[in-house]
Parts: structure tokens; C-alpha cells; sequence
């Protein structure tokens, strides 16, 4: 067994993880290390590690905030599993500055750091120390034969991808500086020498330091209280005791502050947005308690948020134990929360069973939305699932309609042919969610919620595939019954571009009376009186606004504003339907409440498709160029990527920058 070469070796951990499905010691200290799949199902092409001959099993971070610098910097110990033969480990870095590498003792090891490749960082090559450390004795056989330890020290670069440092003016309280990272999908790299690669879990513990009165969180356990670490500066200490793959590790620092919501969770904001924060998010007990009655237990003890500022680029991030928040979603009355019910769904879907190559993102993402609608029902009722529902369809459609529905791009596990991330996002996220509604549609809910739990507990904590997953659903959903197996059509739902006949429709109640205003207003210009609209729910006014003609004149414009009070609104979901349609129609009456919105939102969802509505006329195109290189600084390197193409921003930016 010892002389097994790698391949093989991986290929036989493959068979006795497969047996090994219940991971021993959950409830132990810290969890045993997560198996691994064949190279051929974890495949990543954006990852330079060979886990197959090294890998890492846990990451020791000791690191220091540098907010003048913009840099985070210190040791990252990393524990390495390697083949008998190994002589190296090959990790993933994208700008990291290395200082040394050494073994425990302190002997320097040789390094190389190869060629960078854009977006994807360099592969960094460390030869293995001499000495290995004594094998653990819960290590499965057939496992990599040796143990080793290597310790990095290294600086992350000022403009690392995963890491946005605001300004005290990008804050509530426009005093302290903060910082937040986003690790999804291939940033961490930018901050973390690790191998970045979802099929690759790791445990994490971590010690940082930050200037007060700063505190910091991250998706780990906070152990104990913040400690003095010298020149005014306060040391926190985190643990994941659960395997995670490693886009999960994330951070933040801030003036932030607390606020209990339950046993088990609580939200932490500046102290300018925490009442308002801690109000939204006051389901979130029950959100969670739906969760575990649907699809087993939270197997993650605590479930904290934080709030960020406006700067965050996404909506919601679901790093775990710490979900990352927009504060965009703060409505005053919850009606965005489905934002909340998604990143816990992620609990399950994305953080316990996580998918190991990026070319399967409906994994996470299409299961998530499925169970964030599961929750929705569970704790605001059926009604409000079913429109949120047929949004989702309605997105779907026509995103399917716009892109062709025989458009690699439209199917949800990513072709080979195409780059991991350019498949569509309704693909991934709406194709996946009206998928398992079928599914469940047809095997009937109580069928379905088993097999979805029982999917779980059987990959807990490892990593996943489409394939595995069809399997599965073959295994213990179909069983062999022929005619259900044709009435799935799972293969064409995974693999087939556009949507499959079998789709389950939303039910046309959800949105008659918001659909019979709209087809009103399109045919006579019959406007819904002030009264309804305020009485509509957030869907059935985001609905009526997606359905509003293309093309609106000035006079029909004024007139929806004044009769609906659309610039006035509280939920950013709507308002922004109405920015959009006031821009893509040249309106200049909104061009001040957007340049103010673009200004100050950063999140990429709102901020490219204004940019598009503007960039989309002769009118607009002058006026995106003049807000955007207002903007454009306050912008994550994500949002600020996606706009650039958009607007050709490259030269300019370049110009900018040197
Ligand atoms: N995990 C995603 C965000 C993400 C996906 C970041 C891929 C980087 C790469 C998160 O859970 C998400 O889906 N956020 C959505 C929330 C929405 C669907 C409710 C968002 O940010 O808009
Ligand atoms: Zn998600």
C-alpha cells in the first residue's frame, strides 16, 4: 500500500469514503479530514493544487490588519496530507507577497512561484519538509501515506480581489475605516495560501489583529474575548472545527456592533443600521427551525450576519456561521428576506454538500434557492412562495427566451466547452429551482423531502457532483420504476439547454390580480390606483414593474411616479425596477436619485444593469461614462470588472492606475 503511486491511492480513498459515507467524530473536536474525490469528478481547471499527490487539510492563519497598507498579512500554517513518492505541494496564490516558507521547526524550504495566469493567479510549488509528522490515527487506510506541516510567511497585495477596503466615508458612521472579504468563487487566493479549490475541504483556525475599536468576525467560531495585542490593537481568535471547502474562509472588520436574535443567532452592523438590521432580520429563528424540519439538522451551531456597507457587491454571501449581508435588503418589512432564507439554505445546500467543480454551480445554488423557497412557505405562507415562485419561473423564461434556448449558456451543469463561469445565472439559480419543484411535483413533497435529506446526511460535509447527484435521485428516488424515469427527464433538465416540457408552472392565482393591472396599463394606459398599489405586496409590485412595456414616454413615466410613489419607495428591489426603466427611456428626471443610488450602492445586481440601461442610448451612454467615473472607485473589484467591459473602461482604468 505504501508504494501505491498517487493515482491510485486517490482512487482507493474514493472507494472506502464512499463506504465511509457517515463521517466519524462529528460531535468531536475537531472533525476528521474530508475525503476526496477522483480527480476526474473533482475536476477544476481553476486551481493549480494536484490534490491527488499533496493536499492541505487545515489552515492555521496568524495575521495582522494593515489598513493604511490595504494588506493583511502573517503565517498561514497549513497541514498537508502527501503521497509516499510526494516531494512537493502546489497551492493556489494570486499576488501574494512571500516572505519565507519554512517547516515547523523554522528551516527554510524551497519555493517557486510560477506563471501567472489572469484571473487565476500562479500555482506556488513548496517542496515538502524532511521530517513528517506522526500519521493521526483516525486517518482512513488507503489515505495519503504522510503528514507534514509548512509555514508561509506572506502579504497580501493592496488591490487583492478578495479583500475591499472601504473609506470612513463608504460607512454608516463615516469614522472608521472597514474591510470585508469575498472569497467566492476563486478570490481567496488572493489573501490565503491555500489550494482554492471547492473539492479540497479544510478546517481553518485563525488568530488577526486589527487597530481599535475595530472588532472583527469571521466564519468561524469566535473563541473567547478579543485580547491586547499591543499598540492599540486587539487580537480575535476564530475556529472552523468543520471541513469547509475553502472559498468559505471569510472576514470582516469594522465599527460593528452585536444584537441577539435568539439562541442561536444575532446580526452585527455599525451601530448607525443595527435596530433597523436586528428588525429585518427577526424570522431568522424561525427561518432556521424551518430549515431543520424540512432538511435535517443545522449541523453549524450558531448562525450570525453581518450587515455590511452598502460597498458589498453581492446581495448576501453564506460564509458559515457568519452569513455576509447587503444592507440593501433592509426594506423595513422584511419583504426582501427571501435574501436571508437563501444563504441559510446554503446551511445545507453549498456548505455541507458542496458542489467540487464550478461547472456544477446549480449544486449550490439551484438546491439553495429551491430551499429558500421551502422556507419562505414554511415561515410567510404559500402565497408569498408561489409569487416568489413565479418570479423565479418568469426570470427563467426569459433569460431562456433571450439567450436562445439551444444556448449552451442555459444548461445548468456548465458544458465543457465554456468557461466555468459563464453559464447563465438563471440557469444555475431559476433552471435549478423549477427543476426540484418538478421533482417534487411529480414524486409527491413527502417523497422528496426525505430524499433531499437523506442526500444531505449522505454527503455531509464532502464534496458533490451532478453525476452524484443523478445517481442518487436514481438510486433512491426512481428505483428502477421506468415510467417514472421518463417522466423526470433529469438527464435533459442537467444537461439540455432551454427548459424541459415536464417544467412545473406557478400557479396562475399567484399573480392575477397584478397581471390583469398590467395587461390593463399596456393596453389603455389604465394606471393601478395609488390605493391598490400600496396594498400589492413587494412581489406583486416588482412583478407588475418587470411587466411594464419596454419603451414608456416621458409623460407615461411622470405618470407612474406620481400615481405609485416609485422614487419614494423603501425597497431597493422595487426602486430599482424604476430607476431601470426610467434610464433605459431616457427620463432625466431620475438621473440625480440615480447618480446618488450608484454613488453610494455598490452591489452588482443594481449597479451594472443601470449602467446598461444608461450605456443603451445615445442619451445615457455620456451620462454612464460621467457617474461612473465618479463611482468607479467605490466599487468592489467584481462590480467595478463588470462595468468596465460594459462601459470599455479597460485604458482608462489602466491609465488610472499607473
Ligand atoms: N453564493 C452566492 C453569491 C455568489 C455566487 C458569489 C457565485 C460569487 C460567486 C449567494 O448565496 C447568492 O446567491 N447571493 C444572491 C442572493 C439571492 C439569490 C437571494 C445575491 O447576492 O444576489
Ligand atoms: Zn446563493
Amino acid at each position: 500500500m505504501r508504494f501505491l503511486a498517487p493515482v491510485f491511492a486517490a482512487a482507493l480513498v474514493l472507494v472506502l469514503s464512499a463506504c465511509n459515507a457517515q463521517i466519524p467524530g462529528q460531535e468531536s473536536e475537531r472533525m476528521g479530514i474530508a475525503p476526496l474525490l477522483t480527480s476526474e469528478q473533482a475536476f477544476d481547471d481553476q486551481t493549480f493544487a494536484q490534490p491527488q499527490v499533496a493536499r492541505v487539510t487545515h489552515v492555521d492563519l496568524d495575521l495582522a490588519m494593515d489598513f493604511d497598507a490595504k494588506t493583511i498579512g502573517g503565517t498561514a500554517t497549513l497541514d498537508v496530507l502527501a503521497a509516499d513518492d510526494a516531494t512537493e505541494i502546489v497551492l493556489d496564490s494570486n499576488g501574494l507577497q512571500i516572505a519565507s516558507i519554512a517547516d515547523e521547526a523554522g528551516n527554510a524550504l524551497e519555493y517557486e512561484m510560477g506563471e501567472m495566469e489572469e484571473g487565476k493567479g500562479a500555482p506556488l510549488t513548496v517542496q515538502l519538509p524532511a521530517t513528517k509528522l506522526e500519521r493521526p490515527a483516525d486517518l482512513p487506510e488507503g489515505e495519503l501515506a504522510n503528514t507534514h506541516r509548512i509555514v508561509v510567511t506572506y502579504t497580501s497585495a493592496p488591490d487583492a480581489e478578495a479583500l475591499q477596503w472601504l473609506s470612513p466615508e463608504q460607512t454608516a458612521g463615516g469614522e472608521h475605516p472597514f474591510v470585508f472579504s469575498q472569497g467566492q468563487a476563486i478570490n481567496n487566493r488572493t489573501w490565503i495560501p491555500t489550494q482554492d479549490s471547492p473539492g479540497i475541504r479544510q478546517t481553518w483556525e485563525a488568530t488577526v489583529t486589527a487597530p481599535e475599536p475595530l472588532n472583527i468576525v469571521m466564519s468561524g467560531v469566535v473563541e473567547g474575548d478579543p485580547e491586547a495585542a499591543g499598540e492599540g490593537r486587539r487580537a480575535f481568535t476564530f475556529v472552523m472545527d468543520k471541513p469547509v471547502p475553502p472559498y468559505l474562509i471569510a472576514i470582516a472588520a469594522g465599527n460593528i456592533e452585536f444584537a441577539e436574535l435568539g439562541p442561536r443567532s444575532g446580526v452585527w452592523a455599525e451601530p448607525e443600521v443595527l435596530e433597523a438590521a436586528a428588525e429585518e432580520v427577526g424570522d431568522t429563528e424561525e427561518m432556521i427551525d424551518a430549515g431543520e424540519k424540512l432538511f435535517g439538522e443545522y449541523r453549524w451551531g450558531r448562525y450570525d450576519m453581518i450587515v455590511l456597507p452598502p460597498a458589498f457587491p453581492y446581495g448576501g454571501m453564506e460564509n458559515p456561521v457568519m452569513t455576509f449581508l447587503t444592507p440593501t435588503f433592509i426594506a423595513g418589512d422584511r419583504s426582501n428576506n427571501g435574501l436571508i432564507a437563501h444563504e441559510l439554505a446554503h446551511s445545507w445546500s453549498g456548505n455541507l454538500t458542496t458542489y467540487s467543480s464550478w461547472r456544477d454551480g446549480w449544486l449550490n445554488e439551484g438546491v439553495t434557492s429551491y430551499i429558500e423557497s421551502r422556507i419562505t412557505e414554511e415561515v410567510y405562507g404559500k402565497a408569498r412562495a408561489e409569487q416568489e415562485y413565479a418570479l423565479s419561473y418568469a426570470s427563467l423564461a426569459e433569460g431562456i427566451e433571450q439567450a436562445g434556448a439551444d444556448n449552451p449558456n442555459t444548461a445548468m451543469r456548465t458544458p465543457d466547452e465554456i468557461s466555468p463561469f459563464d453559464t447563465q445565472g438563471v440557469a444555475i439559480y431559476d433552471k435549478g429551482t423549477v427543476f426540484l419543484k418538478t421533482v417534487e411535483n411529480i414524486v409527491g413533497r413527502e417523497k422528496f423531502d426525505a430524499w433531499l435529506t437523506s442526500w444531505f446526511d449522505r454527503h455531509a460535509f464532502q464534496p458533490v457532483t451532478s453525476e452524484m447527484m443523478l445517481a442518487d435521485m436514481r438510486e433512491n428516488l426512481v428505483q428502477g420504476d421506468e415510467e417514472l424515469e421518463e417522466r423526470l427527464m433529469l438527464d435533459e433538465w442537467v444537461y439540455g439547454t432551454g427548459l424541459p416540457e415536464n417544467a412545473w408552472k406557478p400557479s396562475a392565482e399567484a399573480f392575477a390580480a397584478v397581471d390583469s393591472a398590467a395587461a390593463a396599463y399596456a393596453a389603455d394606459g389604465t394606471l393601478p390606483g395609488a390605493d391598490a398599489w400600496s396594498k400589492w405586496t413587494a412581489a406583486e409590485q416588482r412583478r407588475f414593474l418587470e411587466e411594464l412595456p419596454e419603451e414608456l414616454t416621458a409623460e407615461q413615466l411622470a405618470a407612474l411616479d406620481s400615481t405609485l410613489g416609485l422614487s419614494k419607495t423603501g425597497n431597493n428591489e422595487v426602486l430599482f425596477l424604476w430607476l431601470e426603466a426610467a434610464l433605459r427611456n431616457e427620463y432625466q428626471p431620475a438621473v440625480p436619485q440615480a447618480e446618488a443610488f450608484l454613488g453610494r450602492v455598490g452591489r452588482n445586481k443594481f449597479v451594472a444593469p443601470l449602467f446598461a440601461a444608461l450605456n443603451g442610448t445615445d442619451w445615457g451612454k455620456p451620462i454612464a461614462q460621467r457617474i461612473y467615473a465618479d463611482t468607479r472607485g467605490g466599487y468592489h473589484a467584481y462590480t467595478r470588472s463588470n462595468v468596465d467591459a460594459m462601459l470599455g473602461y479597460e485604458g482608462e482604468a489602466e491609465a488610472a492606475e499607473s
